[in-house]
């Protein structure tokens, strides 16, 4: 599958290698086609890894995965278009976080809205799908750094794209199908990004290093 990763950063990194060891054709996409931390990434792994600008890099995917810094993913977005969008699915990894000015880290916006409604909202034609933000990139990509059953949230108005990367993630990373969990629309990304306060707070306060995740458990 060609796949477009939009971020340079360590889940651009980490997503885009495993996507390439697991046999896809990978472009990372900047703000700039030159930019070295994608050049570097696409040379270390060989000739089905690619750099290119963010636009260049969602018109080579057939599938598109968005993980800028969340506060920057509408600019990035816009600077694509609709187009090289349409019709493909796009699962959005990003959370809208910012520094406030006493230094701890908060969503720059919330509660009655999200990131994953904004890019739904703005690209229409584009089959947005919320998944794989409240887990490290370690963990995304090897679920079993975290022992046991723990679970991944999806999110998206579409529900045969949500069936589709649901397989994705079983295939790509090893997700077991049972521990995905279905919240609905997307406006449930709401949710899923004001995870992130909280996911911040065990990381730094508590738990020390970023290989954990959450657990579900129903009672009867
Ligand atoms: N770190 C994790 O394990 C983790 C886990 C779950 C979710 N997330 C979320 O995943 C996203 C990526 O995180 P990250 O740490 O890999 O990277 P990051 O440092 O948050 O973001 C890097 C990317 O953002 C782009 N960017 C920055 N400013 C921009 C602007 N003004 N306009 C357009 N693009 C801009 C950069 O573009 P250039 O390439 O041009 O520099 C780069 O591609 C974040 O939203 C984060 O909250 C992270």
């Amino acid at each position: 599958m060609k796949i477009a990763i939009l971020g340079t950063g360590m889940v651009g990194n980490a997503l885009g290698t495993k996507l390439v060891q697991v046999g896809h054709e990978v472009t990372m996409g900047s703000r700039n086609a030159n930019n070295a931390a994608a050049q570097n990434w696409a040379s270390s792994l060989g000739e089905r890894a690619h750099a290119a600008t963010f636009r260049a890099a969602a018109a080579f995917g057939e599938l598109v995965i968005s993980c800028t810094g969340g506060m920057h993913s509408m600019e990035a977005l816009e600077s694509v278009g609709a187009e090289p969008l349409r019709n493909k699915i796009l699962i959005d990894v990003s959370n809208p976080l910012q520094q406030d000015t006493d230094g701890s880290i908060i969503l720059g916006f919330c509660n009655t809205d999200s990131l994953g409604e904004r890019i739904q909202k703005a690209f229409p034609a584009t089959r947005v799908v919320k998944a794989l933000n409240t887990v490290n990139c370690e963990v995304m990509i090897e679920p079993t750094r975290v022992p046991g059953d723990h679970n991944l949230f999806i999110c998206g108005n579409d529900a045969a794209a949500k069936k589709e990367v649901t397989k994705y993630l079983s295939e790509w990373f090893g997700w077991k199908a049972e521990n995905i969990i279905d919240l609905g629309d997307l406006t449930a990304s709401r949710g899923t990004e004001m995870m992130m306060p909280l996911w911040m707070r065990l990381f730094q306060g508590v738990i020390g290093h970023p290989h954990f995740n959450y657990h579900i458990v129903r009672g009867r």
